[in-house]
């Protein structure tokens, strides 16, 4: 009786001894958790606001530069051709900040992006970045104009394309270009053909060879049907590129959070593993090709014999199994003979470019040979 009652005192006591234990070793990795992430974020932090006015690199200057003088752009200037940044101009929100449509005094349109105010570095930096962007010139480029700097603010002035995202057509294919008033309000006529598709796709294909084989190149990190602007013959020209590779700079792992799309991530994004090879931009393009042919959004499940194997996946099976020609949008208009083969030779293409290894994915400027000896 009493030995029983002893026991039980043991029992209870060695439980609450073994539980304290646990708990102890649980707070401990809690603790060392948060302090990493703490430290992230303060990496974070120290990279992307280097904005003290009083320190040396970034000097309190105003300052703007035009390709062409011009085109005379100012804070006033493009206050004035923006209605004071009105919400009714605003023709896109990227991650960057908003972009705005605006009629300069010269009778000009343009974009302008005005970038949030604590995501960027010093003037300097700034500076010498646009410089290195402005020299660009492609036709599948889209064209920077000119910048403004003061203090914190930021603008970008591009030349303006009219009909929107390649997002959009791809997947709004009966909603207006932009749903504002000033703001171009024709509805999209009709679904992109097939052959349309393939001359966006060729287009993105030179766009991205050309930067890739610059001196100096350029990845672009996060290329997507958004990022893909198309003018009014439907070419397309591609946006946002350089602003990925600010980020990069500061801190290799901290930018993969920002650089990147889900759906268009290349599997070497999961470790972080060798980002900075113009590689993934010829991944994220494959899945672009796959989107395009398919209007399938990457980041959404594809099911096929009611498994989800993704966009990727489901393109190299249809190709195994010789039914490419099933991928096709139902939108896309079936009144032009489609030729078989060319949509099989097209999904082939996408197969090469999203290889899982780095090794195994073509370069952009074979990707455009293929691409532009492939018949139509
Ligand atoms: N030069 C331009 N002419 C016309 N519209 C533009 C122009 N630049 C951007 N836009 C519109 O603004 C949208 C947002 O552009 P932006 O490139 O900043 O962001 P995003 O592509 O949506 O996202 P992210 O910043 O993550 O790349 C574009 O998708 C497009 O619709
Ligand atoms: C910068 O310098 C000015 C005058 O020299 C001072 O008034 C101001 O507080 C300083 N600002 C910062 C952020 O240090
Ligand atoms: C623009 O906005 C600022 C502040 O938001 C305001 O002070 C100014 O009067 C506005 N100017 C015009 C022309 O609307
Ligand atoms: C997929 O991507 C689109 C466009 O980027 C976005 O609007 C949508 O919310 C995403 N869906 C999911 C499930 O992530």
């Amino acid at each position: 009786m009493y030995h029983g009652a002893e026991a039980v005192v043991a029992a209870i006591g060695s439980f609450i001894i073994v539980t304290v234990i646990l708990a102890a070793i649980i707070l401990i990795f809690k603790l060392r958790k948060q302090t990493q992430t703490r430290r992230n974020n303060q990496i974070r932090t120290r990279a992307f606001r280097n904005t003290n006015p009083n320190s040396s690199n970034s000097l309190p200057v105003d300052a703007s530069w035009s390709w062409d003088p011009n085109l005379k752009i100012s804070m006033e200037e493009l206050t004035r051709a923006t209605n004071n940044f009105s919400s009714h101009l605003i023709v896109g929100d990227g991650s960057f900040g908003l972009v705005y449509k605006a009629h300069l005094s010269t009778g000009v349109t343009v974009a302008v992006k005005k970038l949030s105010p604590d995501a960027f570095q010093g003037f300097r930096e700034f500076a010498a970045e646009m410089e290195t962007l402005s020299k660009l010139r492609h036709h599948n480029i889209v064209k920077i104009l000119g910048y403004w700097a003061s203090g914190p603010e930021r603008l970008l002035v591009y030349e303006f394309i009219e009909k929107g995202n390649l997002d959009q057509w791809l997947h709004e294919p009966s909603s207006p270009t932009h749903q504002n008033d000033d703001v171009s309000t024709d509805l999209i006529p009709s679904p992109l053909s097939w052959e349309t598709r393939v001359n966006v796709i060729r287009g993105v294909a030179h766009g991205l060879c050309y930067l890739h084989g610059l001196e100096k190149p350029i990845i672009h990190r996060d290329i997507k049907a958004s990022n893909v602007l198309l003018d009014s013959n439907f070419e397309a020209h591609i946006a946002d590129f350089g602003l990925a590779r600010r980020m990069d700079k500061s801190h290799s792992h901290v930018s993969t959070q920002f650089a990147g799309t889900i759906g268009y991530m290349p599997p070497e994004y999961r470790d972080g593993s060798n980002v900075a090879n113009p590689k993934v931009d010829v991944y994220s393009f494959g899945v672009l090709m796959m989107e395009t042919v398919s209007g399938h959004r990457p980041n959404l499940s594809v099911k096929l014999d009611g498994v989800d194997i993704g966009l990727v996946n489901w393109a190299r099976m249809m190709k195994e199994r010789n039914t490419e020609v099933e991928m096709l949008d139902v939108n896309i208009p079936r009144e032009e003979a489609l030729k078989e083969e060319s949509v099989g030779e097209y999904v082939r293409i996408a197969c090469m470019c999203t290889g899982e290894l780095q090794k195994d994915r073509p370069e952009m400027s074979e990707v455009v040979k293929l691409l532009d000896s492939m018949s139509l």
